[in-house]
């Protein structure tokens, strides 16, 4: 388990320097050139748009005094050309900045997907998948924005009203004074701001997660949405989500925009003070006009920037709102890391024993208490029992989805705690309780089992599983699409679409969780046949819900509260009076209970339980 893979301290506790320095160590430092460069094109902008005020000082003497005209024209195409210039240097620093800044996002959402698959399935289980989406997108963004927004107030704001200030100190040190005198009252003013548009920000990325999740909810349960009339709760829930977004909106925009009156009123004052003194400067005192005119000019364009600046601070912190929550996941120690040094698994014959195993989802909450058994090689092993009793549970252990509080599990005698993750999943193949498909055809979600097998592989497992004649019967065939999590095929074909996909893979041991859903009794059938022929030769453990898996299971586990209440096989444990029998009369009725039933009986107590679970 690699620790926390940064020098820096946790994100919550990094206050906006803190942050701005980690952004820039791990990731600016790798586009330093294109940031140096595009810093300079911005400082040469700076000196451009100074210059040009400076210039106006020679101008107004030239005009006000008898100067030349021909010296004048000069000064009137030097002015264009530093026009012209900063033109060009802002076009080309904010190329730069552009594709450094845009290659920092693709960078960070690829780290973050990357953190996220490295978590496990605890971490998964606590959280929406609405939340991944909002950290993946806006978060990334607002991380470049806010370095990138650093960047440029720095480079050419602060340099460009840095310039200005000096033309006017250079001008007329005592105007200089009284122009800058308000600057110090306007930054701390911008700083109350500030601290609550980070408030308003939080909010509204809160609230964009709710939109995201409830428009998830509402198109992947359109169906439940629809059958229970949920229209309205879902429209009210939206709202919900929508109106405190559009509020923070509101609330951070009018926030930002009271730096406007603040800094227009402060500025208004300075310049008027200025015109007030300069005027009496250069008409009582006859001081140089040129000089004025040029302070002015200065004081006229050290405005924007300066204004800008302060804008920008709050922009930045807006930004560095999604950089805490990206680095609140990328500081997580990557659970699932392939921990250097561990073995690779290797199964031979594949006997799985549970030795004691203790486990529970919550601290104090024991969902297992201490289960022991032995599915044995070449065996069947059923796990049976109430629902909630654990048994998808167990199946999650095997794969190492959780690691036990208690206790060891087995594989040929090797600790599966001390192998290489990737290798144990790799010796295993799985049909979960609910299916999940892919995004894309039948044909790209049956080759999921095993890299690079040929369409002879993939045609083969759709023939053992059952699948292949429904797959040809859709005009399509194989390259059929099935839409969202298999939207467009029955629960039945989805089940054989996963089975083929475990055929495919091909692996020693094979993990069975029966969906407990309803399957007419035909494709019931079918899926057996497909499971009884992929069961041959490997260590099979089926969470079984169907009579027919039970009965010919070799060995039944009875799972209870936690616990192996009972084990042996069906004739054993029918015999023995015991949870078995209460278990198997309540599920199955008492016609199932002699195991050997005629196979009309057997459809029938099957399809009993079909019909009335
Ligand atoms: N991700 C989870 N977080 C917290 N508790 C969980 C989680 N998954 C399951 N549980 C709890 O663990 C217990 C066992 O669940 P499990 O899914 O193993 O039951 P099961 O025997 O497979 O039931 P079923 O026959 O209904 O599929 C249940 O009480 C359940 O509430
Ligand atoms: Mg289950």
């Amino acid at each position: 388990m690699s620790a926390s893979p940064s020098a820096f301290k946790p994100a919550a506790e990094l206050g906006t320097i803190g942050l701005l320095r980690r952004l820039f160590a791990e990731h600016a430092r790798k586009h330093v050139l294109a940031y140096i460069a595009a810093a300079v094109l911005l400082a040469v902008g700076a000196g451009a748009t100074s210059a040009s005020a400076w210039l106006l000082k020679p101008i107004v003497n030239g005009m006000v005094g008898n100067g030349a005209f021909k010296e004048l024209r000069t000064m009137s195409w030097t002015v264009w050309g530093l026009f012209s210039l900063r033109g060009l240097v802002t076009f080309g620093s904010l190329a730069l900045l552009s594709r450094a800044g845009n290659r920092i996002v693709a960078d960070i959402q690829r780290q973050l997907f990357d953190g996220l698959l490295a978590q496990d399935m605890r971490f998964y289980h606590d959280r929406h998948s609405a939340e991944f989406m909002t950290r993946l997108s806006l978060s990334a963004n607002g991380m470049r924005d806010a370095l990138q927004l650093t960047i440029t107030s720095i480079s050419r704001d602060a340099l460009t009203a840095i310039g200005l200030i000096a033309v006017m100190v250079l001008q007329d040190p005592i105007l200089a004074f009284i122009a800058l005198a308000s600057l110090p009252v306007a930054a701390v003013t911008l700083g109350r701001l500030m601290g609550k548009i980070r408030k308003f920000a939080r909010r509204s990325f809160d609230g964009s997660t709710r939109i995201v999740e409830t428009l998830q909810e509402a198109v992947l349960g359109a169906k439940i949405v629809k059958s229970f009339n949920l229209e309205e709760n879902m429209r009210t829930r939206m709202a919900s989500a929508i109106r405190e977004v559009e509020r923070s909106a509101n609330r951070m925009a009018i926030t930002a925009a009271i730096s406007n009156p603040i800094s227009d009123v402060l500025a208004g004052f300075a310049i008027g003070a200025v015109i007030f003194y300069g005027s009496w400067r250069v008409t009582i005192q006859h001081a140089d006009p040129g000089a004025l005119f040029s302070f002015i000019a200065a004081l006229m364009l050290a405005y924007e920037p300066l204004k800008r600046l302060g804008r920008s601070n709050l922009d930045i912190q807006n930004g560095l709102i999604g950089a805490r929550m990206i680095y609140e996941i990328l500081d997580r120690p990557a659970v699932e890391a392939v921990v250097a040094g561990r073995p690779p698994l290797s199964v031979n014959e594949g006997r799985i024993v549970f030795d004691d195993v203790r486990f529970g989802y919550r601290t104090g909450e024991n969902v297992l208490k201490g289960v022991s058994f032995v599915a044995e090689p070449n065996k069947t092993t059923a796990l049976v029992g109430p629902s909630g009793g654990g048994k998808s549970t167990i199946i999650g252990l095997i794969q190492r989805f959780f690691a036990p509080d208690g206790g060891r599990i087995l594989i040929d005698s090797v600790d599966i705690a001390s192998v290489n993750l990737h290798s144990l999943r790799a010796s295993i193949a799985f049909v979960s309780q609910d299916v999940f498909l892919f995004r894309g055809s039948i044909r790209d979600n049956i080759a999921l089992g095993r890299a690079g097998a040929s369409e002879a592989d993939i045609v083969g497992a759709a023939i053992k599983a059952h699948a292949h004649d429904f797959i040809c019967g859709f005009g399509d065939g194989y390259a059929t699409d099935i839409g969202e999590q298999g939207a467009q095929l029955s629960g039945g074909q989805r089940a054989r679409i996963a089975i083929a996909r475990a055929i495919l893979k091909d692996a020693p041991i094979l993990l069975l969780d029966e969906p407990t859903a309803a399957l007419d009794s035909e494709s019931e059938r079918e899926i057996q046949k497909a499971l009884d022929d992929l069961r041959v030769g490997r260590t099979t453990i089926v969470v079984a819900h169907r009579l027919q898996t039970i009965i010919n299971a070799d060995r039944i586990c009875v799972i209870d509260g936690g616990q192996v209440a009972e084990s042996g096989n069906h004739t054993e444990l029918i015999a023995g009076n015991g949870v078995y029998q209460d278990f198997f009369a309540t599920q199955f009725g008492e016609q199932a209970r002699t195991p050997a039933l005629s196979s009309q009986e057997r459809r029938s107590a099957n399809f009993k339980n079909v019909q009335y679970p």
